[in-house]
């Protein structure tokens, strides 16, 4: 079982400035909470508890002020500044300590997943105990992702970074499972031509050695962007019309945690006080007085 999560938070959001400049990305609101709340619950899904959240030199104390250490949710969150984005593997090469000697997730702070049954698959995807696995969603648009080919045999024949010409519509989405050799094999990669690090280069390491494993999110899932101002809408409105129309939130943190029974009716009420009177708060009473 996979016990350990990187949520990869940092990033300078060019594409989302001014709105970027005082704030992080990942702070920022998708509807009614910040983006954060999204890729955290992913992990709280997959009963992953010890998690390390790689944020931007300077950020620490923004965060800390929403997500202080964990207690409250029942769950251990560590920190680590990363001075500059050197690409996503680096995040290995940062958390090597916090991962020891064990298999690890990992999910981009900007990506968002929803999905009947999508528990269960996440929950199936953390068994994962050598090679590494990646979760691919159909998409319109693959020169904006990484893609993958598949084969008959499901197995991945090919992956490739925002390529230009097409090789296949399956985007490798921003949450990936990986053994421990993700540390060794991100610390024996070279900067690409645009200077960073790159996923698809660790990816490639696993396939090589026929250890790249692929699954689906399926069709009935959702796996949104959040890249750009519109996608951030987008992915705001999507929330807001299943949150009003069936009167359950999406990525209530602390929701999770107490059906996990994680945390009890106390934490909650903590949380409550904590958030003080809005509508999140008025939801987490509705939870704890059903
Ligand atoms: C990164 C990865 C890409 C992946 C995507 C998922 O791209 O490099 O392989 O498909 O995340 O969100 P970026 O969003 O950093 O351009």
């Amino acid at each position: 079982m996979i016990k350990k999560g990187i949520i990869l938070s940092g990033g300078m959001g060019t594409r989302m400035s001014p709105l970027t400049k005082a704030v992080n990305k990942q702070l920022l609101p998708i509807y009614d909470k910040p983006l954060i709340f999204y890729p955290l619950s992913i992990l709280m899904l997959s009963n992953i508890k010890d998690i390390l959240i790689i944020v931007n030199k300077g950020q620490l104390n923004q965060y800390r002020k929403i997500l202080p250490n964990g207690k409250n949710l029942g769950i251990k969150i560590n920190y680590i500044e990363q001075p500059y984005p050197k690409g996503l593997p680096d995040a290995f090469i940062l958390g090597e300590k916090f991962i020891g000697r064990q298999n690890v997730s990992l999910i981009l702070g900007d990506n968002f997943f929803y999905g009947q049954y999508l528990s269960q698959k996440l929950l199936s995807c953390t068994k994962l105990k050598s090679g590494a696995k990646v979760l691919l969603h159909k998409v319109s648009k693959p020169e904006l992702y990484g893609v993958a080919k598949v084969n008959k045999r499901n197995k991945i024949t090919k992956i490739s970074e925002k390529p230009k010409k097409y090789i296949s519509d399956l985007a490798i989405t921003g949450l990936y499972y990986f053994d421990n050799n993700v540390v060794k094999y991100a610390k024996e990669l070279r900067p690409s031509k645009r200077g960073e690090l790159e996923i698809t280069d660790l990816l490639n390491k696993y396939k090589i050695k026929n250890k790249l494993y692929a699954d689906y999110i399926g069709r009935g899932g959702a796996w949104l962007d959040t890249g750009s101002i519109e996608d951030f809408y987008k992915t705001s409105s999507f929330v807001s019309a299943i949150e009003n129309r069936q009167g359950f939130k999406i990525a209530c943190l602390e929701e999770i945690a107490y059906f996990k029974n994680w945390i009890g009716k106390k934490q909650i009420k903590n949380q409550i006080k904590f958030y003080g009177k809005c509508e999140y708060s008025k939801y987490l009473d509705k939870i704890i007085n059903k």
